[in-house]
């Protein structure tokens, strides 16, 4: 809380998900720090649009993939929010190249673990160390937003999917470990939404869902996972921990 409103950490918040998920939560009374790795005149559209529902929302430019700036992000963050009430690990990547798994490069598979994996690992660590020592009685969450990609096989990005299927098992092992400091913690997986990511591939996309892919017969919007996140952060679950929601259009139901 500052000055009466919660306070949430967003990575990777000035675009696609990150970006539903941060206006989302600064619309319904969130101060936000949105973390990306552009530097700050290069986000100011979306700055302004932050801090229009938001005023006192900041951004911070920094690499989660690396030691420095996760320390930097994290004291930043702390320094301009006081008490921290949610943190959003959205930051993630796809490989460059999309290559068969038989023929990925050792470059690839380092650089999308190094940092959908590696770095949102340690900068929660970094984070929920911090959540842990201060006092603080409001409803904390940590979100973690992996994708249906953790249990769905693509064999032309399997870096990718080995990154999400990871980053699954640390949101698990924070769900136990940071119960007994009473921060709940959730991984929404998205399915196909509309951002960035998918642009190279959403006339194939669009084909797959016009044909029946998802139950519901609709692209996903970054305002999708946006609203999800609010109800997570907001404690709408707040008897669970450790759970996984998929915002997915239903696309992981399995069919006969
Ligand atoms: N789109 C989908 O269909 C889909 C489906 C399932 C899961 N997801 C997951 O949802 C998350 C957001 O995806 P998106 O579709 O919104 O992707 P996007 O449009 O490509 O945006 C990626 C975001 O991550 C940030 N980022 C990338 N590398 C970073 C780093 N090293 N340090 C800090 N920030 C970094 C980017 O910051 P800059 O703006 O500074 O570049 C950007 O804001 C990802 O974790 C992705 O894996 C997406």
């Amino acid at each position: 809380m500052k000055n009466g409103k919660r306070c949430a950490i967003v990575t990777g918040a000035a675009r696609g998900i990150g970006r539903g998920i941060s206006l989302a939560l600064a619309e319904h009374g969130y101060t936000v720090a949105a973390v990306g790795t552009r530097p700050a005149d290069a986000v100011e559209e979306y700055t302004a649009e932050l801090r229009r529902l938001s005023p006192e929302s900041f951004y911070i430019r920094g690499d989660i993939s690396s030691h420095d700036d996760r320390l930097r992000i994290a004291e930043e963050a702390f320094a301009g929010l006081e008490t921290v009430d949610v943190l959003v690990n959205n930051a993630g990547v796809a490989p460059n190249v999309r290559a068969d798994m038989l023929a990925m490069s050792e470059e690839s598979f380092d650089r999308v673990l190094g940092i959908n994996l590696r770095g949102t690992f340690f900068l929660t660590q970094e984070i929920a160390r911090r959540m842990a020592a201060q006092q603080n009685d409001a409803f904390r969450a940590v979100v973690f937003v992996t994708s249906i990609s953790a249990s769905v096989s693509s064999v032309n990005r399997g870096e990718y999917c080995i990154s999400k299927a990871g980053l699954s098992m640390a949101a698990t092992l924070y769900a136990d470990r940071l119960a007994e400091f009473g921060i709940r913690v959730y991984e929404v997986r998205p399915g196909i939404i509309a951002t960035d990511m998918t642009a190279g591939v959403r006339e194939k996309y669009d084909r797959l869902i016009a044909g029946g892919l998802c139950p519901i017969p609709r692209i996903g919007q970054p305002e999708d996972v946006g609203r999800t996140v609010l109800a997570l952060a907001d404690g709408a679950l707040g008897y669970t921990t450790g759970q996984i929601v998929g915002v997915d259009g239903g696309m992981t139901i399995q069919k006969l």
